[in-house]
């Protein structure tokens, strides 16, 4: 058994993998590539968690928190960059493990990524619904609220849960539903119909910027740091800086933490590395590339916004949009609320459609059913059971778990393959020095060992019971591996069989 665990997926396989399948497909340059990494990126963490990031836990010093998380994905981006040049093939994180580390640790990363895909996309859910409601909110009109937001929320301040007395969040609901939909039928993430929307949003980020520095007032900016410069917990015993009546930490670090969920997606560029023209050399550029563009845009979003507003009257639903109705810009409110609504959408998109993907690669190794996540829909042609499973999963959490729990969760979870794969970069440096790399992490072996360092500080700086949740999903995820996964593994199969 210990040997299957084990079972590296080897390399010429992936390969050989690779000539067979998709070679009409390879429609996507560097700027598509790139286009698809900023669509998947910009959304509800910039649009409504800065609110969180910046009244709760940094204050205006959250333009630090954003330099540090920038920082910690850039490192993980050259990692990522790195496999997916040297393994073009789909299923990302979760391959690459395959390749490297074993079937075990294959497992433990799909099924970690099922929070960033499935938990991301109801979060950021919660975030289209935010600004639906902002939206309608600026004419005047309002919904039942037992119907717009979850029954309960949890308070980090005192660790408690809270009931709101609504029943659940429709809005979110029924934006997945449409999603669900849309990717059922086919109307996959066409290269223009995401361009389209990337533009829009990117329009209204530079918007933002622009017109934010109008009213930007330095005396905003003080204090600059009021919880402190650091954040720092080890499972719930704050090391450095403050920490809140519940012991939540609190500091820039801390806002990194959460903030860094503005940053996901752009590891999503590594899963269209089947649909890539010159996948060794774009994918790597596509990747790295939508994450500086970001990077960029989102510390100048932070200073401005902090600029605007008073730090303890920034809104937390949704921030960017309520600092200009703060200013009576009642038109750039409704403005944001479309560039919002429309860069979630897309976020939305890329997300729902990339976990159907990893489910498909997973499947396709008999590490999942690959009955029902193979199965491909014989007129739309595409994995419909799993996309339609995707989609009731993410309403049903996105209608009635609170925003900050199902965002601190993809953290963590994000930030755990992403140590996997700074790990992996380590390991196959080692175990296939002489392996074709296209495009190579500068200065290894300390890039990926600061990635390391980096993912591993944001995941600390989250509140504890985070670790507490990420360990009952693993659970969860390693009795399905011992229950399925170990006995319909088609490498293992190949194993014995003595094929590889
Ligand atoms: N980075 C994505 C967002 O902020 C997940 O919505």
């Amino acid at each position: 058994m210990k040997e299957q665990l084990f079972t590296r997926k080897p390399l010429w396989l992936l390969l050989e993998e690779l000539k067979g399948e998709n070679r009409l497909r390879r429609v996507l340059g560097p700027v598509h590539l790139t286009s698809l990494g900023v669509g998947a990126i910009i959304g509800t963490g910039i649009f409504v968690l800065t609110g969180v990031a910046a009244h709760d836990k940094a204050g205006p010093a959250l333009v630090l928190s954003f330099v540090i998380a920038g920082i910690a994905c850039i490192f993980a981006a050259l990692c990522y960059a790195e496999f997916a040049s040297m393994v073009p093939v789909a299923g990302s994180a979760y391959t690459y493990a395959y390749a490297t580390l074993g079937e075990l640790f294959a497992w433990i990363i799909g099924w970690d990524l099922v929070l960033e895909y499935t938990v991301a996309s109801a979060a950021v859910a919660h975030g289209w619904s935010a600004h639906f409601q902002d939206f309608i909110g600026s004419f005047g009109l309002k919904l039942p609220p037992q119907w717009t937001t979850p029954p309960f929320d949890f308070n980090p301040a005192t660790g408690q849960f809270l009931a709101t007395g609504a029943y659940l969040d429709l809005i979110a609901v029924a934006i997945t539903a449409i999603i669900t939909i849309i990717l059922i039928k086919g109307i996959r993430e066409s290269a223009n119909f995401n361009s389209g929307m990337v533009i829009v949003k990117l329009a209204i980020v530079l918007f933002v910027i622009a017109a934010g520095a109008f009213y930007f007032d330095a005396q905003n900016l003080k204090p600059f740091a009021p919880y402190g410069y650091s954040g720092l917990s080890f499972f719930g015993h704050t090391i450095l800086g403050q920490s809140g009546p519940g012991g939540e930490p609190l500091g820039v670090l801390a806002g990194a933490a959460i903030i860094f969920f503005a940053y996901i997606g752009f590891d999503s560029v590594s899963t269209h590395a089947e649909e890539a023209r010159r996948p060794n050399r774009d994918v790597p550029i596509g990747i790295i590339a939508s994450l500086i563009i970001c990077t960029v845009l989102y510390i100048a979003v932070a200073l401005v916004l902090s600029g605007m507003v008073p730090y303890d009257q920034i809104d937390i639903h949704a921030p960017v949009a309520n600092a200009f109705k703060q200013k009576g810009l009642y038109y750039s409110q409704r403005v944001i609320d479309i560039g919002a609504l429309t860069g979630i959408t897309s976020v939305l998109l890329v997300m729902m459609l990339s976990q159907p993907r990893v489910l498909l690669a997973m499947a396709r190794d008999g590490l999942l059913s690959q009955k029902f996540f193979g199965a491909i829909h014989d007129r739309f042609r595409t994995p419909w059971k799993s996309t339609l499973l995707t989609g009731v999963v993410v309403a049903a959490l996105s209608s009635l778990i609170p925003l900050r729990i199902l965002a601190d969760l993809t953290n963590i979870g994000t930030l755990l393959a992403f140590v996997i794969v700074c790990s992996a970069v380590l390991i196959m440096r080692q175990t296939h020095p002489e392996a074709e790399r296209p495009f190579r992490v500068p200065l290894a072996p300390l890039t990926p060992i600061l990635g390391i360092l980096f993912c591993l500080l944001l995941m600390f700086s989250l509140p504890s019971e985070n670790w507490f949740r990420l360990l009952v999903w693993l659970l969860i995820g390693f009795a399905i591996y011992f229950g399925y996964g170990r006995r319909h593994s088609v490498l293992d199969k190949m194993r014995r069989q003595g094929k590889l």
